[in-house]
Formats: structure tokens, C-alpha cells, sequence
């Protein structure tokens, strides 16, 4: 039956926009600092055509929106990732491929699955990759944000590559994993700082789940094992392919960075989803992962009715894995929902002071009103509200370039005034939470909300030129 409803991922803000333009010096509200120079670049779905059926948040062709800020200007540009499936759905003049909530396409002639290489950033080995987590990575041109094409570490790469790869910041490795349906359900992978793919070893895992995210400290590594699971044999039953099933464990798999399934070590706790990391660390005889907890997810289901009242919200918690006794403690940290964690990524791995979420608004919607800081030592947070009508998403720490403080620098994200339907580049001085953002970059263009973005430094980006 044909539905005249329209869909809330194709509304307002979530709408794409179809233009790609580059601007000249934007007006500016407040001063951009002088200190800070660099590249704020987001990812996040834009459909380039019409969907197939029911189209889901996750299934739009990732658009890489950009300000690149300098001498207190800035300037704007926004490209498609021009993946292989986008040349072919433009040469097409329409969609090709369905999404997720669509039953797998049997009368697509094309013998691949589409990559919309839409869901996060990463710099390693000098260059930006836009990633995806069911296929490969592409490479990105700074500033220019222009695709160079799939990027798959001379060829050894042949499997999914996390959206979510975590780069030490000490030795510059790069380690990553991929999932599948078929076993190995988990493939993990460590790239040198050269950007060269040294290993992969297969972790076993019962049954194929989705992993979304990882964790990394020191000296290991934590895969999430969560009951949100694939079966084909439930699907010949008639039943979802994909399922979160509350009576499975949550299991934390934590295994020595170039250890593998050997020497993996699994913790179990009650059922959870977990989209995202904010950090780990090691103290003592325990390893500490920080990340964002909802009780069940109904997030990919074809079905959207979630029965538990307190599912699909994210909140911070902690859980401490003691490798001594094999011991775990799950501890919320605070019962205000947000997500998109993120830390100054100079410390990744290691025990910070500071962490930072998106605070949800209170929608059905995955609207974000707010940025909180928090400090984990004392267990105090600070919020910076956005303001009436006015939402953002993920914010990205820009460390200052000469910082002495951990959280000397600037929270960056891109905010919507639905009053108004415009959008702005929000900077908040991270030392600073409650106060006035220090400048707000305005955008002649919507910026449809998004998932991950990244700073590349005037350092990094000056290295490409
Ligand atoms: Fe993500």
C-alpha cells in the first residue's frame, strides 16, 4: 500500500540538499579565533536520488560538509562522496539500490552491495578516509573534499572496515575491524602509522551481530559483542533478519593489541547496545571503557515499536573490567541522554579528564540540543544549550595548538535554527561551556543534520598541498 506520510529522514532538516557550492569568506558572529586553523569536515547522508520504498537515516549517500577556517575566515564547501554506486545512480537518473529496511534486491544487475561511504571521518597516514562500516573506506582530497576512490591498503583489504577505526596517538597505528554475516563474524586489523595493513586475525565470535563501534587502551583492544544480532535461519523462518534479543549477554571482548582470538578475554554484562565509545583506558589491574548505553535498540528494525519505555535512549556509563578476577562493574555516570561521545583524540586510549557528549532533545526524533562537558574525575558536567528550536549533533574538539590543558581548544559542530531553517557552524570554547559559543560561522547553504565529523589541522592539511 502505497503511504503518503511523509518520511521524517526525507523532513526538514533530515532533507538533503542537493547543491554543491563553495563560498567565499563567510559572515561570522563573534570572533573566530586566531589560534585555531585547520578543517572541520562532517560526514552524513544525503540521498543524491529518489528512494526505493522505505528509506532509512542510515541509508543516504554520505556528504562531506566543510569550513575551512583561517586568519579568524572561514569558507564553506560541501561534496558528495562520489562512490561507485553514486556515479552509477547519477548516470541512472535514479536510485538503483534499496535500503536497509528493504527485503534484500534480487532484480539488481549490479553484483555488488552499495557503499554510501556515509558515516564518519578519519586522518591517518596523511590522509582523510570518509567511511562506511559494510565496505571499504574512500579516500578524501583536502580541502578540497573530492573523492579519489575506494582506498584498500594495496589490496589486502577485502573485508568491512569499521566506521569507527581508532588511531593511537602515541605510535600513530591505526587499528580497525570489520563484521559479516558469515563467519569469522569479526575480522580485526592493525595499519601501521605508515599506512601500511600489517596483520588481521579472525575473533570468534556465536553469531553475526552489528558492531558499530570498538574501544582501544594502551596496550589493548575491546570489541562489543551485544545482542543485536543477524540470523539468515530466522529469516527463512519468516522472522527479521535482525533482531535485539534482551535474554543474550552483553559481551566485552578485550584481547592485547596484537594479541588475537587466543588470548581474548571475554566479560559479560547485561543486555545493552551500544552504539558508541567515548574512550578506554587501563588503571591498575582493570581496563575502563566509557561509552554510550541504551537498554535495547530498536533503531534498525523495519518495525519501529519499542516496547521498553527506557530503550533507545543512550546514556554515559562506565564499566570497569578487572583482569585479575575477571570482575565487572556497569556503573551509569549520569541519567541525562545524549550520544556522539568524543574526547580530545591526542589522549585516545589513555585515562582523560574530560569527555563530551551530544544532549539529546527531548523528540522521537534523534535531535540534539545541547553539548555537555563532562568531567570525569569529579563526576560534574557543563552544558552548553544550543538554544530554542535550535539543533546540532556530534561535537568535534579542536585542541588549541600550543595547549598546556586537556580541554584547551574548541567544541565544533553544526547547528540548525529550525525558526529560521539556516544553518551555522557553532564554536565553543571547551573552557568555556555556559558561555556565548566564540564565533558562529553562518552557512548560506542548509546543512542537513549528520553523524561524524573530524578536524584536520592547518599542520595536516598544509602536508597535502
Ligand atoms: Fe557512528
Amino acid at each position: 500500500m502505497q503511504t503518503t506520510a511523509v518520511n521524517p529522514y526525507l523532513d526538514g532538516n533530515f532533507a538533503p540538499v542537493h547543491e554543491e557550492i563553495s563560498t567565499d569568506t563567510l559572515k561570522v558572529i563573534g570572533e573566530l579565533p586566531p589560534d585555531l586553523s585547520g578543517m572541520f569536515v562532517r560526514n552524513g547522508p544525503n540521498p543524491q536520488q529518489t528512494p526505493i520504498g522505505q528509506y532509512h537515516w542510515f541509508d543516504g549517500d554520505g556528504m562531506l560538509h566543510g569550513v575551512q577556517i583561517s586568519n579568524g575566515k572561514a569558507t564553506y564547501r560541501n561534496r558528495y562522496v562520489r562512490t561507485k554506486a553514486w556515479q552509477i545512480e547519477q548516470q541512472a537518473g535514479k536510485a538503483v539500490w534499496s535500503g536497509i529496511l528493504e527485503p534484500p534486491q534480487k532484480d539488481n544487475s549490479y553484483n555488488f552491495g552499495k557503499n554510501p561511504a556515509n558515516t564518519a571521518l578519519v586522518w591517518h597516514d596523511g590522509q582523510l578516509l570518509a567511511t562506511w562500516e559494510g565496505g571499504a573506506p574512500h579516500a578524501i582530497k583536502v580541502p578540497q573534499l573530492d573523492t579519489v576512490g575506494e582506498y584498500r591498503y594495496n589490496g589486502k583489504l577485502v573485508y568491512a572496515f569499521t566506521a569507527h577505526p581508532k588511531v593511537d596517538p602515541v605510535t600513530g597505528e591505526m587499528m580497525f575491524f570489520g563484521y559479516s554475516f558469515a563467519p569469522p563474524y569479526l575480522k580485526y586489523s592493525i595499519v601501521s602509522a605508515e599506512g601500511e595493513l600489517l596483520r588481521t586475525v579472525p575473533i570468534e565470535l556465536p553469531m553475526a551481530v552489528m558492531m558499530h563501534d570498538f574501544a582501544i587502551t594502551e596496550n589493548y583492544t575491546i570489541f562489543m559483542d551485544l545482542p543485536l544480532t543477524f540470523s539468515g535461519e530466522r529469516m527463512r523462518r519468516g522472522e527479521p533478519l535482525m533482531m535485539f534479543e534482551s535474554d543474550r549477554p552483553s559481551r566485552f571482548g578485550i584481547v592485547p593489541r596484537w594479541g588475537d582470538n587466543s588470548n581474548i578475554r571475554w566479560f559479560e554484562s547485561p543486555a545493552c547496545y551500544i552504539f558508541h565509545t567515548l574512550n578506554a583506558y587501563e588503571e591498575g589491574d582493570e581496563v575502563v571503557l566509557i561509552a554510550c548505553r541504551m537498554n535495547s535498540t530498536t533503531v534498525l528494525m523495519t518495525e519501529d515499536t519499542q516496547p521498553d519505555p527506557d530503550g533507545n535512549i543512550p546514556r554515559l556509563h562506565q564499566w570497569r573490567f578487572n583482569l585479575k578476577t575477571g570482575a565487572v562493574r556497569e556503573e551509569m555516570l549520569d541519567d541525562v541522554p545524549g550520544e556522539f561521545p568524543r574526547v580530545n583524540e591526542q589522549l585516545l586510549g589513555q585515562k582523560t579528564r574530560y569527555g563530551y557528549i551530544a544532549k539529546s532533545a527531548k523528540s522521537s526524533m534523534p535531535l540534539f540540543d545541547g553539548l555537555i562537558k563532562y568531567d570525569l574525575s569529579s563526576g560534574k558536567s557543563q552544558t552548553h544549550e544550543l538554544g530554542k528550536g535550535r539543533y546540532g549533533g556530534e561535537a568535534v574538539f579542536a585542541p588549541h595548538p600550543s595547549a598546556t590543558e586537556e580541554d584547551e581548544g574548541w567544541l565544533i559542530t553544526y547547528v540548525h535554527d529550525t525558526t529560521e531553517d539556516t544553518s551555522e557552524l557553532v564554536i565553543v570554547n571547551a573552557q568555556d561551556m555556559t558561555g556565548e559559543p566564540v564565533a558562529r560561522v553562518l552557512i548560506p547553504q542548509r546543512v542537513p543534520y549528520g553523524f561524524h565529523g573530524t578536524w584536520v589541522s592547518r599542520e595536516q592539511l598544509d602536508a597535502c598541498l
